[in-house]
């Protein structure tokens, strides 16, 4: 199976976690699209999403899924993503497609996880993806010299050559050559530095859930 095939297929296999009458949340990325996708067919079951980024909530309205602010509703049943990487713990780096400050914020407001995945994302040690890290501007620099305090080389992310924009009118470190062995404590130092927003790690948002498209089939990981 092609790499797209399987993630048309944990795409489809998370709408088993979707509760009938409820509002779900939706993550970001080409996993999710396909998601996105299948919940479509079961449009009529659900109040509608919330969404964590401009791309998914365009693409839900296009199939006529209501969308809602995150400030509209309270707890959510179920939050379905995908991931760059993801460890056996359900400890996550994401943030490839620039989406992770809401993509935490939704995740935050869920009960549940579900991380969507196909199976190369799936590794022993966090940190060979480059890290995503959304920051204010003007402290770019400084958390540029912070990270290589910690073995990590972090580049600004840019898009047509300019430094791409978040949703949030923010910019993208991406860093590289870090080995994040612990997670929880990686994410709680980074978030102490002034001029971060988000730290790609999702470690206190961790998944609960992996369905991970596998040449066999989807494998369902518990964490
Ligand atoms: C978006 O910002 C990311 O967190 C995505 O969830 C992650 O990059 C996975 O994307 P793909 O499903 O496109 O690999």
């Amino acid at each position: 199976m092609t790499q797209d095939e399987l993630k048309t297929l944990v795409g489809q296999a998370a709408l088993q976690y979707v509760v009938p009458g409820d509002i779900v949340g939706v993550g970001t990325g080409s996993t999710v699209n396909k998601f996105i996708d299948a919940l479509a067919t079961m449009k009529g079951q659900i109040k509608g999403a919330v969404s964590s980024s401009g791309a998914s909530t365009k693409r839900l309205k296009a199939l006529g899924i209501a969308v809602f602010d995150c400030n509209e509703v309270a707890e959510l049943s179920v939050y379905i993503d995908g991931a760059d990487e993801i460890d056996d713990h359900g400890y996550m780096i994401k943030g490839g497609g620039a989406a992770l400050t809401r993509e935490k914020i939704v995740a935050a407001q869920s009960r549940q996880f579900v991380c969507i995945a196909d199976e190369s994302k799936l590794v022993p040690t966090l940190g060979k993806f480059p890290l995503p890290v959304e920051v204010i501007p003007m402290a770019t620099q400084r958390l540029i010299r912070q990270f290589a305090k910690l073995g990590g080389s972090a580049t600004v992310r840019l898009k047509d050559g300019q430094p791409l924009v978040t949703d949030n009118g923010q910019h993208i470190l991406d860093v590289t050559g870090l080995q994040i062995s612990d997670p929880l404590a990686f994410e709680s130092q980074v978030n102490q530095w002034p001029g971060v927003v988000t730290v790609g790690v999702f470690a206190h948002q961790k998944a609960h859930v992996c369905l991970l498209g596998t040449a066999s089939g989807v494998k369902t990981l518990k964490f």
